[in-house]
């Protein structure tokens, strides 16, 4: 598996792999035009995995403000879960977040969701609060999940 992060590919060549992943991971996936729109919008993270075969295999995004950042999504298509694809995109994402001097990252998981629960307790995150019916197709309750980040003083 190969990382690579935003600024080594083209917003067309983000959207499309992201695109396929969304339609295949989630019940409502990302339009082309709102991943577009993210891409470019200022203090946004990508990063995408690719398999050996070289098939874009899963992503994650979030998006830093300040020194908070929230990570939207992570994803892995499902032939390629359980090789430890998310467990790279998750430690980049949270050694970016420490180079560039945030602070602390949140997201929002369905409750019912125990492998994405299992990637994020396992990253050290802790479950801070609970949105009650936040999800729709099907209605599910939100838990937030908090991850405080060390600053990397070798960035400064
Ligand atoms: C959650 C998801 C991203 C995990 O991707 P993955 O590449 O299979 O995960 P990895 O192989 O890197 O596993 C990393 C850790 O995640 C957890 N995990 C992953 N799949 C799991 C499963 N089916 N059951 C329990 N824990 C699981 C484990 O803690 C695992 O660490 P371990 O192998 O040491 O036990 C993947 O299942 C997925 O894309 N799901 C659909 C999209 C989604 O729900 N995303 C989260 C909300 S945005």
């Amino acid at each position: 598996m190969i990382l690579t992060k935003k600024d080594k590919l083209s917003p067309e060549e983000i959207t499309e792999s992201v695109a396929a992943i969304e339609n295949e991971c989630f019940s409502v996936p990302w339009t082309k035009r709102s991943i577009k729109s993210q891409i470019l919008t200022e203090g946004s993270v990508f990063l995408l995995v690719r398999a050996d075969d070289g098939k874009a295999a899963g992503y994650i995004c979030g998006q830093c403000v300040a020194d908070e950042c929230e990570l939207y999504r992570i994803a892995v298509l499902p032939d390629y879960r359980r090789l430890g694809a998310a467990d790279m995109l998750m430690s980049e994402f949270i050694a970016q977040c420490e180079k560039n001097g945030i602070n602390s990252i949140f997201l929002e998981v369905r409750r019912d969701n125990e492998p994405a629960k299992r990637l994020y307790e396992k990253h050290g995150f802790t479950a801070v609060g609970l949105r009650k019916n936040y999800y729709t197709a099907p209605i599910c309750d939100a838990i937030i999940y908090l991850r405080r980040v060390a600053a990397d003083s070798s960035a400064f």
